[in-house]
């Protein structure tokens, strides 16, 4: 492999020397879990992290453990040189790209399962996908020992079940969440979009257009199931399908929300569907 532009290391015990050093002349680490062929949403986490600590690493790891047997493990890009690249640029101190043996030796039999904010949406969609998730995050936190952590609310389910985990595992991180990158027409980046093609490219940014319209029904006194049921027949007109969800929930804990009133920053609307080869989701706050 050719020599990365900025220092890389793929075992438990090199990424803990590394943070040790930083940790005895009293610096700040910051850790940026991603699965590689990165965005400028990556970077933005990066930066972000950069704000928090004196030292960032960042993590790329394609774990299998949260795909599906049917899921696309093989065909998701991967790109390490081009990420090494990206990440130098953004200021990141260190990539730790371990292998698939490192993180799951031969035997391995732990799995961290989060009730509650794992079980709608994507939980149902995709009924593995948070375990292997809240594993693997588990498993890169007390590997790396970081202040803080920093994950993208484009997924942000996924970031309420990593909070809920490492509250109830006591694990010594801040969890923080940082706002999603949009191209200009409003598609959320993803390393996924790559998926689509240039005509699925150019239906993408509908499912943003979408959740900013049922953001301001809402607004205006609509009611969540006509909210829902419009946001679901656009999609579908659109030409997603199929659509995993298109739902308004309370945005602390995913729970679905009485009738009344919503309050500022009290919901958000998620929304998932399959275009093409790519599944894109993407939420909205209201
Ligand atoms: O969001 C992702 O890229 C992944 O789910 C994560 C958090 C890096 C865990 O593999």
């Amino acid at each position: 492999m050719p020599e990365s532009p900025l220092p890389v290391v793929r075992t438990i015990a090199s990424l803990r020397a590394a943070v040790q050093a930083w940790r005895e002349a009293g610096e700040r680490v910051a850790l940026v879990p991603t699965m590689g062929f990165l965005h400028a949403g990556h970077l933005s986490l990066v930066r972000l992290g950069k704000t928090q600590a004196h030292r960032v690493v960042a993590s790329l790891f394609v774990n299998p453990t949260q795909f599906a047997p049917s899921e696309d493990f093989d065909a998701y890009p991967r790109d390490e040189a081009r990420d090494s690249e990206l990440l130098a640029s953004a200021d990141c101190d260190l990539l730790y790209a371990p292998t698939v043996a490192e993180m799951y030796p031969d035997g391995s039999a732990t799995t961290v399962t989060v009730s509650g904010v794992s079980a709608p949406m994507d939980g149902q969609a995709r009924p593995t996908h948070f375990a292997g998730v809240a594993t693997i995050v588990a498993k890169l936190l007390t590997q790396s020992q970081p202040d803080v952590a920093i994950f993208g609310e484009k997924d942000y389910q996924q970031l309420l079940v990593i909070r809920r985990m490492a509250r109830d595992l006591d694990l010594p991180v801040e969890i923080l969440g940082a706002p999603t990158v949009r191209e200009p027409d409003g598609l959320a980046l993803s390393s996924r979009n790559v998926y689509l093609t240039p005509d699925q490219r150019s239906m993408a940014p509908r499912l943003n257009q979408a959740l900013r319209a049922a953001g301001e029904a809402l607004r205006v006194g609509v009611a969540v199931s006509v909210v829902e049921a419009r946001g679901q027949a656009t999609l579908a007109e659109a030409g997603f399908g199929p659509i995993d969800y298109f739902e308004v929930r309370n945005a602390e804990n995913l729970t679905r929300l009485g009738p009344g009133p919503i309050g500022a920053g009290q919901a958000r609307i998620f929304a998932a569907g399959r275009l093409g080869k790519a599944r894109l989701i993407d939420n909205w706050p209201v």
